[in-house]
This record gives structure tokens, C-alpha cells and sequence, in this order.
């Protein structure tokens, strides 16, 4: 599964105050600020560090620390971007610690190679920083350090035998490329969910599955952003290969959307855009998404009659089960019901997904399960301000602040965003 960011240190990159640091609880942060204080950019630079993608910031310098968990393994370390005299040529290096319970492997990385050194040994083995090319399938840095570590295994190095790495090899099957990039704070993620290109591949944004198989009956399927127990169902029905696959309303992101909108039943159709058999496996790719939602008097609506509030809730819906361990969105209570707010909430915790989360609206804030003892590990609040300097600020509550906070939510007559506001938090 993707890994959990828990740490983010600025020293260069764009207006933000060189030092500032972020930490983040394992299940939902919270990031506020006020209009150009870098929220969005900061959902940016946690999806390209938990998916190991910086397209969106191959044209920026920068020098980040980070902290990716995974268990029991952790990377932490600092990646520095360099941009050549012309303006172009983006130069990405890695340099940290892959820690696994007591063993610390020291790895340098560049776009050709990494050095990895422990116990004075060293070994030199693949690249592992992070691609710039927006369609990369690249799977996320922790997981790369695990792999490579794990393929290269080298006694002198004295590391953990017990790297999973066919795991993590099926788990980069997944297309989490994609499905990690953040939710936008309009529809913008629901037109590239349901974008209908004609010459659709297996590795655009858009709904689809791909199915591989030797017959017609026995192939495997991975799905861009349906995740292995939605495709379940296709497999219980065991429909054959023909030009359409159809996934009904149980399937888990279409059975949640129903059970929170006026629809009574879904419909998911994708139509088979491609077809090629190599070395004797054939491979269908099946995209164009349709969905068609029943309403209770019989009416059928499709996806794109969707109200901007249902729109928004259908892509959120659609990313959170995509990839349970994570989900980015921008301005989440952007056209939402506070009800549904609350349960998407819910669902998430529930899931135990890291969530980055941004806000303008007081309706998030009031809705998040802020307590004492789960502050700053599970669930965290991230401010970002504008300084004077017009350098952007990203901090978490000081300990005062986080005190004064708790002091003042135990009364029990303010609302969170009442309280981050008297205080000049937000
Ligand atoms: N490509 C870029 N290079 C440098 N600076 C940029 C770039 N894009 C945006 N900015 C700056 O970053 C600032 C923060 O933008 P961002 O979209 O992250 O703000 P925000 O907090 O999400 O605001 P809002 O609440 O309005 O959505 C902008 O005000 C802009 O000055
Ligand atoms: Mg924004």
C-alpha cells in the first residue's frame, strides 16, 4: 500500500519560509489558511511524495525534508530539484535513511543510480527519486527503497531478509500513480474520471479496467481506479469477455454514493476500447465510462446530468476506494451537504486513510473528530499563513495554541472554526 507522510520540511521551494515544517497524523489532516496562503500547493507536494511523481514541480528548485512510514519501515531524507541555466533539464536528488525496526540503510540517489551504504558496506544499485513525466507509473519512494532493496539483497549489507517485495510488486500494478494525484476543489477530477478518448490506454486518468488473460475465461483484471474487490464482482459474475463490462450498484464506490444521494440504483458501463494479443496473452483495455443512476420514480439520469454537489461526491467516492491508505482533496466541503461531509469523514476514518484535506468553509473544520489524546498523531490541524515578508508560512499549532485550543473546544459552546477563528488561527 502507499505510505503514510508524517513529516514535511521546507528549506527551498517557491515563497515558503525556508524551515517551516508540517507534521502529519496518520488518518485526517486538516489545512487551513487564507486565500494564497498555499494550501493547494502543499496537497500538491504530499501527492507527489506519497506517489513519487513531480511533474507538477519539474520546473521549480527545491530542497524538502520528508518522512514516508509504512509500517515498520520509514524513509526520511531530503530531495533537492535543480533546474539547469537553460531553464529545463529538471535534476532530482534523493539523499536519507531507510530505516526497517533497527536497521538503517543509508541511500544517495540521482536519475541514474543509487549509493547504498550500511555496516560500511556499499553497494551500488537503481535510481530511486522521483519521475517527472506526468504519466510515470512510478509507485511511491518507500516502496522503491523496499523493492530495490529487497531485489538487490546483499549480505554485506546485513538488511532485513523479510522485504516483501512480491507484494510490493503487485501493489505497483495498481495504478496508484494516478489515483493518489489530489481530488480538485471543483469538477475538474470527475471530467477526467469520465473523459471518453477515443484512443484510451490503460494508463490515462479515466475509469477503466484493463483484463489480461490467456481465455475467455481465466484472465485477471486490474482496474484504473477500481480497486480489486469492486473487480470481485465481475469475476463472481464471470462475464465473459465481450464489448462491454458492466459493474452494478454494489459495487462499493456506486452502494456508498447511492446510499448517500436521492439515487435508488447505479450502473457502471465501460466499453472495450482496445484489444491485442502478445505472446499469446490477450489484453482488452474497457474505458469510456458510463453511469447511469435510477432514480426512485424509474427515471435514468446519466453521469454527466450529475449535480455539481454529486459530481464532486461520485469522484471523491471513486479516488477514496481507488486507494483506501490515501486520499488529497482540495476544498472538500466545496458544494457539500454538512451530512455528507460527516459520513465521508467517517468513511475515512473508518478506513484508516491518511486524508489531506483543505478547507474556506467552517463546515469542514466543525465536522472533524478532533480530540486531545489523538491530536497530532491520528488526526492534525496544518496552518498556513502569509507572513509580512510575503513568504508563505506552513506550521502546526504550538503546543500553547494546541492547549489553549483544547482548553476552549472542552467548554463545549464553540465550534472548532469559532474557536480557530477568535484565536487568529484561521
Ligand atoms: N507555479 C507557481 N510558481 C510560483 N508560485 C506560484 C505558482 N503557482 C501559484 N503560486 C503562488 O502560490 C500561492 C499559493 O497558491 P495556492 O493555490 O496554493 O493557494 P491556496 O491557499 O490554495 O488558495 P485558495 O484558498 O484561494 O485556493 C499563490 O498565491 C501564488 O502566488
Ligand atoms: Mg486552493
Amino acid at each position: 500500500m502507499p505510505s503514510k507522510l508524517t513529516y514535511l520540511r521546507v528549506d527551498k521551494f517557491r515563497h515558503v519560509k525556508p524551515g517551516s515544517v508540517v507534521r502529519f497524523g496518520g488518518q485526517i489532516n486538516a489545512v487551513v489558511g487564507r486565500n494564497g496562503a498555499g494550501k493547494t500547493t502543499l496537497l500538491g507536494l504530499a501527492s507527489a511524495l506519497i506517489r513519487n511523481n513531480f511533474h507538477e514541480f519539474a520546473r521549480d528548485e527545491f530542497e524538502i525534508g520528508f518522512r514516508l512510514e509504512d509500517g515498520e519501515f520509514a524513509l526520511e531524507g531530503t530531495l533537492s530539484n535543480k533546474i539547469g541555466s537553460n531553464g529545463g533539464g529538471a535534476k532530482v536528488e534523493f539523499s536519507g535513511v531507510f530505516h526497517h525496526g533497527e536497521a538503517a540503510v543509508h541511500i544517495e540517489s540521482d536519475a541514474n543510480e543509487s549509493t547504498v551504504t550500511a555496516r560500511g558496506a556499499r553497494v551500488i544499485c537503481g535510481s530511486i527519486v522521483p519521475k517527472i513525466d506526468a504519466h510515470a507509473t512510478s509507485f511511491g519512494l518507500i516502496n522503491d527503497a523496499r523493492l530495490f532493496l529487497a531485489l538487490v539483497h546483499d549480505a554485506r549489507l546485513g538488511l532485513p531478509t523479510d522485504v516483501p517485495n512480491i507484494d510490493i510488486a503487485v501493489d505497483s500494478l495498481r495504478y496508484y500513480g494516478y489515483a493518489l494525484t489530489r481530488v480538485s476543489e471543483g469538477v475538474e477530477t470527475f471530467r477526467e474520471l469520465f473523459a471518453q478518448e477515443a484512443n484510451h490506454h490503460d494508463r490515462t486518468p479515466a475509469l477503466g479496467v484493463t483484463r489480461l488473460g490467456h481465455s475467455e475465461t481465466e484472465w485477471v483484471s486490474v482496474g484504473h481506479h477500481l480497486a480489486g474487490d469492486v473487480l470481485s464482482q465481475l469475476k463472481n459474475t464471470n462475464q465473459p469477455i465481450t464489448d462491454s463490462m458492466t459493474l452494478d450498484g454494489t459495487a462499493t464506490p456506486l452502494a456508498r454514493f447511492i446510499e448517500l444521494t436521492q439515487y435508488t440504483d447505479a450502473r457502471l458501463v465501460l466499453t472495450k476500447t482496445s484489444a491485442a494479443t502478445k505472446e499469446g496473452i490477450k489484453r482488452s483495455v474497457f474505458a469510456k465510462p458510463l453511469v447511469r443512476l435510477e432514480t426512485a420514480n424509474g427515471n435514468e439520469i446519466p453521469h454527466d446530468h450529475l449535480s455539481f454537489g454529486e459530481k464532486r461526491l461520485l469522484a471523491i467516492l471513486i479516488k477514496l476506494y481507488a486507494c483506501e491508505s490515501t486520499i488529497i482533496v482540495d476544498e472538500l466541503a466545496n458544494g457539500m451537504h454538512h451530512s455528507w461531509i460527516e459520513r465521508l469523514l467517517e468513511l475515512m476514518d473508518e478506513l484508516n486513510t491518511q486524508a489531506f484535506l483543505t478547507s474556506q468553509n467552517p463546515l469542514l473544520l466543525d465536522c472533524l473528530p478532533l480530540a486531545r489524546e489523538t491530536f497530532g498523531t491520528t488526526h492534525n490541524l496544518v496552518i498556513c499563513e502569509l507572513a509580512e515578508s510575503g513568504e508563505i508560512v506552513w506550521r502546526n499549532l504550538s503546543e500553547a495554541e494546541a492547549d489553549e485550543f483544547f482548553k476552549s473546544l472542552d467548554v463545549g459552546l464553540q465550534h472548532v472554526s469559532e474557536i480557530m477563528r477568535n484565536k487568529g488561527l484561521w
